[in-house]
């Protein structure tokens, strides 16, 4: 069901990969709502994926950038206002990656070349988007601007690895450059914490079906999806949100403030 919620609003969206990333499926509910906006993700990504299928449907552009680089980032800024015809309303930065997590590399045996690379990747690119923004002046006043992050920020869960450091940096950079970001140029920054998700970044976590099932049944409403993200990021995008800023926003069911469930105790309960 489409609200317009986004009538009229411009934005760039990181991360589309494929149908199952949160990127992709916020792109489509941010396009019912009435957004437009530029699509972006690493050109190595542009290759893997189907993006094209993407801009087709939701009538957008795509400009690859590398959120590592300064450079590309700064010309996705400049080159998304002059297509979208004016300043950006919404950014959702969807992006992670660790290579310690793709190659097995446990986490008390870091190799720390990929550790950093990760970190750039994962957490650093969020405040180079930021920096880009910002000194462009790109972002209308009461904009928003999302970054997706997980729980391991707060607690442990060991075969997250790295990644658990990259989402508190992450977060913690939402905290920081949101200060500014609100201060000088009246725009939201937050965080939205969201339940495992079978995406290709999710699945690369060792154990993740394990690790879906236990936070399905740890949730009173159970996991929420893809889907259930995107909408939670249009809400953050639309004008329903004004001063909801520097908060990092559980979207996981209720998961995160369980202590046991009936069902996880079913598994320990000898009759
Ligand atoms: N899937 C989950 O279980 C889960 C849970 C909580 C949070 N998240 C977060 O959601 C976000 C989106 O991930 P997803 O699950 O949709 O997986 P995904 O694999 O579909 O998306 C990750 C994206 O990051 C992009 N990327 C990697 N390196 C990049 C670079 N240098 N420059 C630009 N883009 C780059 C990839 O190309 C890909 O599109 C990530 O921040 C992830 O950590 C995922």
């Amino acid at each position: 069901m489409s609200y317009n919620l986004l009538k009229g609003k411009r934005g760039i969206i990181f991360g589309a990969l494929d149908a199952n990333s949160i990127a992709w499926k916020t792109a489509e509910r941010v396009h019912e709502e009435g957004g437009a906006f530029v699509l972006t993700n690493a050109p190595i990504a542009m290759r893997m994926g189907q993006i094209n299928e993407l801009a087709e449907k939701t009538g957008s552009q795509i400009i690859p950038a590398d959120a590592t680089s300064e450079e590309d980032l700064q010309n996705l800024v400049e080159k998304s206002m002059e297509i979208l015809g004016g300043k950006l309303d919404f950014v959702l930065h969807s992006i992670g990656m660790s290579i310690n997590v793709r190659k097995g590399k446990h986490y008390t045996d870091q190799n720390y070349d990929w550790t950093q690379k990760g970190t750039d990747v994962s957490a650093m690119s969020f405040h180079k988007v930021m920096k880009s923004l910002y000194h462009a002046d790109a972002m209308n006043e009461w904009g928003s601007i999302v970054a997706l992050t997980y729980m391991a920020a707060q607690r442990v869960f060991p075969d997250y690895n790295d990644m658990a450091d990259n989402k508190a940096y992450l977060e913690s950079i939402a905290r920081s450059f949101g200060y500014f970001f609100g201060r000088d140029k009246k725009v939201r920054v937050n965080t939205i914490s969201q339940s495992p998700t079978p995406t290709t970044a999710g699945q690369g976590v060792k154990g993740f079906d394990g690790f879906i099932a236990y936070a399905e049944k740890m949730s009173p409403l159970g996991n929420a999806t893809a889907l259930d993200c995107a909408n939670y990021t249009v809400t953050l995008f639309s004008d329903l949100t004004k001063r909801v800023t520097l908060q990092n926003l559980y979207n996981d069911g209720g998961f995160s403030n369980m202590g046991v469930s009936d069902a996880v105790m079913e598994h320990f309960i000898s009759e």
